[in-house]
């Protein structure tokens, strides 16, 4: 089967990485989310404190920071490792919420993380997840897509998830975090979160989770189709 790059990009919390990695494993494809590298940072930043206005201080720190992905065996989840150990719990928590926007918008720290990002996406056969993949990332994915759901939906969802972990967070916190994200994520001189003329809009904030999943899958399988039938022509 011929392999395409996936992008989807879109606000916090709008159900753009449960969908990716569903996408991901009906078509055996690798996920990556590109969010769990600048929450990495975020986190490292918190443990290590550094000027993230000093060109000096962000690049030295980024001399210590190493991020990869490794699949758990049991669950057969990508997880998030910093400097060899697995952060994939500690890089959801609020306290890194809180922080990850401001050390996502450092032009040198995004240089970097877009430049392992395109790497590790360089084969193709890819759903990444994030903010400036179909912009940025990769400007040639061959499928774009850009999520959106109302920020109560996108709350209230986020609030089960962090739940699940063991997290009872007030739903109003959540809200005030979504929306700081959202209008940061938006308005930053670098790379901003913005819709690209040839992505893909789905709103999901009145779709179940399977009907989005087979959207996408649909909309993969039709550019997948495209790429096989240009394959053959030439
Ligand atoms: O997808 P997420 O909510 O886990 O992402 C965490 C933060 O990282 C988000 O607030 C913005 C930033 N981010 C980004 O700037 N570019 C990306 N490609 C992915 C995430």
């Amino acid at each position: 089967m011929g392999k395409i790059v996936i992008a989807i990009d879109g606000q916090s919390g709008c159900g753009k990485s449960s969908t990716a990695k569903a996408v991901a494993k009906r078509l055996g494809y690798t996920y990556l989310d590109s969010g769990a590298m600048y929450r990495a940072v975020a986190l490292y930043h918190l443990q290590n404190p550094f000027s993230l206005e000093s060109d000096e201080e962000v690049k030295e720190a980024l001399r210590h920071v190493n991020i990869s992905f490794h699949q758990n065996p049991s669950t057969q989840i990508q997880e998030t490792y910093l400097n060899g150990q697995n952060v994939e719990e500690a890089i959801r928590t609020m306290r890194v919420s809180k922080q990850v926007s401001a050390v996502a918008a450092v032009k040198q720290i995004r240089e970097a993380m877009v430049a392992q990002q395109r790497k590790l996406g360089n084969d193709k056969g890819v759903v990444m997840d994030g903010r400036d993949i179909g912009s940025v990332v990769f400007p040639k994915a061959e499928l774009k897509v850009y999520m959106t759901a109302d920020l109560e939906t996108r709350a209230k969802r986020r609030a089960e998830e962090l739940s699940a972990a063991g997290a009872v967070i007030p739903l109003q916190e959540i809200k005030q975090n979504l929306a700081e994200r959202d209008r940061l994520d938006s308005s930053r001189a670098e790379s901003p979160l913005k819709k690209m003329p040839d992505a893909v809009e789905i709103d999901t904030s009145n779709l179940r989770f399977e009907d989005q999943v087979d959207l996408v899958v649909r909309l993969a399988k039709d550019k997948i189709g495209k790429v096989e039938s240009y394959a053959s022509n030439n």
